[in-house]
């Protein structure tokens, strides 16, 4: 089967396209990005002549091209990753999360309509579901928690949901939706926590944690997030949502001391700074749903993942640094410049 992948030149998009060429060789992977500030073709340098491997780029906005594409490619299965992904720009700058994650997802979902498609696949994320207090650790996201987003990137892919289940329900178009924690591993741009503070930590440079750092994320690594949607895309039942989480729930200063202790580097480098706005303060995905209906369970222990991610970037600086040294330095300073540090 032909199945593509929009956003695959980016972090889970490019580990899903490597895990479907190796564990699916017969099928043929066709990936459409934009290649954003985000994407990389770097990253997809190994597979790039793969005879079963075709990347395209262009804009998931652009209808003509998606026709196009679709006339060319005829996939089978659309597994849509691309999307701005990172919620401290979408707090900076909200127009561009509306158009490409809403639009965007619009735009594709009409090109499977006209051309037909198998199974539309929506990655989606926790974050629709809002946050959690901390103080009730017995509170988890199920499926049937209701959609309550707090950031302009969350409500923009709790829209883009609501658009694929729209057009399930209208159009009886075949679509799954899943919606998983936050990924951690290899190719994960260095604006995100946990490669950031890798490559500032191995700079000597601040690690700059938002508030008190006391805010819990739910860790999965990004294969095991990779094998979960393999599995829904091949046995996943038609319009339904699959949460995706493996039960990891850490602080965020937790993550940033572990960090420092397998570098070396001393905690001194944590450097408190105002806290992201409308922070979110807990997420907990109860995945208990693709256990039981798909036989899903993560693979890799976090203690595992994370020392394989820091060895990662350890053993690809080239990658990242590319990515450290260009415009990215600009949105550092702009980012992290103007925050206050906190005393205490
Ligand atoms: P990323 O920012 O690393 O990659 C996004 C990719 O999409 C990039 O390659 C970029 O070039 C491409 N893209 C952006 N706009 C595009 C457009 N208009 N047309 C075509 N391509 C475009 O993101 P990621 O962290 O890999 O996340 C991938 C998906 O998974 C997103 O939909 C995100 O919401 C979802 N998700 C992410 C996480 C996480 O922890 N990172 C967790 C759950 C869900
Ligand atoms: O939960 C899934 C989501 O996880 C995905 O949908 C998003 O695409 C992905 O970016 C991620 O969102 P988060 O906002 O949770 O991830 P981020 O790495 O930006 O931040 C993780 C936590 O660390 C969060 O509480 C904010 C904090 N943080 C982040 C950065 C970049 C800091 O304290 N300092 C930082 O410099």
């Amino acid at each position: 089967m032909t199945i593509l992948v929009t956003g695959g030149a980016g972090f889970i998009g490019s580990n899903f396209v490597f895990y479907e060429l190796k564990s699916h060789p017969d099928d043929r992977i066709v990936c459409l990005d934009k290649l954003t500030y985000a994407g990389n073709l770097e990253t997809l340098a190994p597979v790039m002549n793969q005879p079963n491997f075709r990347f395209v780029k262009g804009d998931i906005c652009d209808r003509d091209l998606l026709d196009w594409l679709f006339q060319e490619e005829h996939p089978d299965v659309v597994v849509h990753f691309a999307a701005e992904s990172h919620v401290d720009r979408s707090i900076e700058d909200p127009d561009i999360f509306l158009r490409t994650n809403i639009l965007g997802t619009a735009a594709l979902l009409d090109a499977c309509r006209t051309h037909g498609i198998a199974r539309f696949h929506q990655v989606s994320t926790d974050e629709v579901y809002g946050d959690l207090p901390l103080d009730r650790p017995d509170l988890l996201f199920t499926e049937e928690t209701p959609i309550h987003a707090s950031s302009p990137y969350s409500s923009s892919k709790a829209s883009a949901d609501l658009i694929v289940m729209a057009y399930h329900r209208t159009f009886g178009l075949p679509v799954t939706v899943s919606r998983c924690s936050n990924n951690y591993g290899p190719y994960q741009f260095p604006e995100k926590l946990i490669p950031l503070m890798i490559a500032n930590a191995l700079a000597d440079k601040p690690l700059p944690v938002y508030g008190e750092g006391l805010n819990v994320r739910d860790w999965l690594y990004v294969e095991d997030h990779c094998k979960a949607i393999d599995l829904i895309i091949r046995q996943g039942k038609v319009g339904e949502v699959y949460n995706i989480g493996g039960h990891n729930e850490m602080r965020n200063i937790d993550i940033v001391r572990l960090i420092c202790q397998a570098l070396g580097k001393p905690e001194s480098l944590i450097t408190h700074v105002t806290d992201r706005k409308g922070h979110d303060l807990r997420y907990a995905i109860d995945p208990a749903k693709i256990h039981r209906e798909l036989g899903w369970l993560p693979e890799t222990s976090f203690r595992d993942g994370i020392r394989q991610t820091i060895q990662w970037y350890l053993d690809n600086k080239p990658w990242w640094e590319h990515i450290v040294n260009g415009e990215y330095q600009a949105y550092y300073e702009k980012m992290y410049g103007a925050r206050e540090t906190l005393k205490g």
